[in-house]
């Protein structure tokens, strides 16, 4: 009698075992379907590349976009912005200018200007430039000059630091090839190496033809025979 009893109380507990393991097992499942559905479109970034060259913000992208993508963390819209960074600077010697890279920082930017200096002058600094400008055109730069350029970034908030033009070194500067400013030397224009070249081409050939002046007029005033003797060997050569 408690043998059957206890048969039929294992029967009755492993078959609603199994019923709650029926019930069960669906729900999670949808729960795990769901969590598929929604962790990718999460977890895909958005095609939003800080150094790319009219860029629209992130935040645009997410907007506009047909699926939900995630941008990276930016600092608060309530502090001015982080210091850009300063990318590829190329220059072009025969037009005296810079053409100017840089990537956005983390930070809410609304436009950027360039900052620039000779050695020991007062900065210039450029127009504004929108928030989607990644490269710029530096331009009438002196040939062989010696320049410290920085990009800025602004926000409400206010803009990004750059280090003071007091402070000594600007191998500080050139050092930190990821901060917002780097020291150029423009080099001269080819136009300027043809002239110096020609110039000292000139030079070499007054100096031999007074060399030349020179020798014949001391062998006139002195009239040594070596010399005629060597001058003639000369000749004949
Ligand atoms: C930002 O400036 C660039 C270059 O001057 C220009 O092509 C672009 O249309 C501007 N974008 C906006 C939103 O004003």
């Amino acid at each position: 009698m408690l043998g059957s009893l206890s048969l039929l109380w294992l029967v009755a507990m492993t078959t609603s075992l199994v019923s709650k393991a029926q019930i069960l097992t669906p729900q999670d499942y949808e729960e795990e379907d769901d969590e598929a559905v929604t962790t990718p479109s999460l977890a895909v970034p958005c095609d939003y590349d800080r150094c790319r060259h009219l860029q629209v913000s992130c935040k645009e992208l997410q907007k506009v976009g047909p699926v939900a993508c995630m941008c990276p963390g930016l600092s608060r819209e309530d502090q001015q912005p982080d210091p850009p960074r300063l990318g590829e600077v190329q220059m072009v010697a025969e037009e005296g200018c810079a053409v100017v890279h840089w990537c956005a920082p983390f930070s809410p930017v609304n436009h950027y200007w360039l900052l620039f200096w000779e050695s020991n002058g007062a900065p210039q600094r450029s127009g504004p430039l929108n928030a989607t400008v990644r490269r710029a055109e530096l331009k009438g730069l002196k040939s062989g000059g010696i320049y410290i350029l920085c990009v800025v970034a602004a926000n409400d908030a206010g803009e990004s630091r750059v280090p003071e033009a007091g402070v000594e070194g600007p191998e500080n500067w050139a050092g930190s090839s990821f901060g917002p400013c780097r020291k150029l030397i423009m080099p001269p224009r080819p136009v300027t190496l043809v002239h110096a070249a020609v110039g000292v081409g000139t030079a070499l050939a007054l100096l031999s033809c007074a060399a030349l002046v020179w020798h014949f007029c001391l062998r006139e005033r002195w009239g040594c025979p070596r010399r005629q003797g060597t001058a003639q060997a000369s000749e004949a050569l």
